[in-house]
């Protein structure tokens, strides 16, 4: 039996293609910029955050943009054209949820409704909108929306976040059969709980970071450049048979059932 194994990390090509990646200026959005950065791409960091821009890497390009403006979201797709003359990689990533969303729905605010619906599931539609014509004017494309574990399984509270991440989901779904005859192809990804800033100041607020992390049959919380290399696997040639499914990278923790939490120390 041959035991030789390929050494180092697998590294995808991209020199030459064009990304585009909402709320790119942080967390899991800021590895998949620096991802495809690293292997050659043109990245464009489209986040209402201008601040963000200032620790970006050379060759990461800043356009400040907020999904939930169809103007914004229009001259990010321009830009693209106009800057680096296409968009092969669409990466709908940037989404909120506010403290105020935690509540059952008898108790949530409308403006906290409409905000989450306008950036998490309409700000994906309105990027896919602008981007979709100028891939079917190339034949190819690939377009990964970030939904969530919460998109297959809920928790309490989350029913504002939960059903849109579905929605994100289906979006993929949707759009991966719409399309694929046109070259393009269109998946979304479903993390479990990934090292993010958003969620380290919540288990700072709330505790529990080591019961969180034993939901996750791997025993830890996942990190952005886990995501991120999904990622590029998925908008890449090797990826060339996948289109319209879901990938969670969740350390397992989508398997856990009812049974669940056999790992727990509590
Ligand atoms: N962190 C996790 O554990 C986790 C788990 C599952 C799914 N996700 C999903 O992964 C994605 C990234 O999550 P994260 O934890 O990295 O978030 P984050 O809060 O760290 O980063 C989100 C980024 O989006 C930007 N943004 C917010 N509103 C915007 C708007 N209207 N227009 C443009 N940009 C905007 C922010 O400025 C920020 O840079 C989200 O879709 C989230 O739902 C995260």
């Amino acid at each position: 039996m041959n035991s030789r194994r390929p050494s180092g990390s697998v590294r995808y090509e991209n020199h030459g293609r064009v990304v585009i990646v909402t709320g790119g200026g942080s967390g899991i959005g800021r590895a998949i910029c620096d991802a495809f950065a690293l292997s050659g791409a043109a990245v464009i960091c489209a986040d209402v955050n201008d601040a963000s821009a200032a620790d970006l890497p050379d060759g990461i390009d800043f356009v400040h943009c907020d999904v939930s403006s169809e103007a914004d979201c229009r001259s990010v797709a321009a830009h693209a054209v106009k800057c680096h003359g296409g968009i092969d990689v669409l990466v709908n990533n940037a989404a909120i949820q506010p403290k105020s969303s935690y509540a059952p729905i008898h108790q949530l605010d409308s403006d906290t409704w409409r905000e989450m619906l306008a950036v998490n599931l309409s700000g994906y539609h309105r990027m896919a909108k602008h981007v979709l014509p100028v891939m079917l004017g190339q034949a190819s494309g690939v377009i990964v929306n970030l939904a969530s574990g919460q998109a297959h399984r809920t928790a309490r509270e989350v029913g504002a976040y939960g059903p849109i991440k579905s929605a994100n989901v289906m979006q993929a779904r949707q759009w991966g059969v719409e399309y694929a005859r046109e070259g393009i192809r269109v998946v979304s990804v479903s993390p479990g709980a990934i090292d993010t800033p958003l969620v380290r100041a919540t288990l700072q607020e709330q505790g529990g970071a080591e019961a969180l992390a034993n939901r996750h049959p791997l025993g830890r919380i996942g990190q952005s450049s886990e995501v991120a290399a999904a990622v590029l696997w998925l908008s890449s040639n090797d990826a060339s048979f996948v289109t319209a499914t879901d990938l969670e990278v969740d350390g397992g923790l989508g398997s856990f059932g009812a049974f669940a939490d056999p790992y727990s120390q509590d």
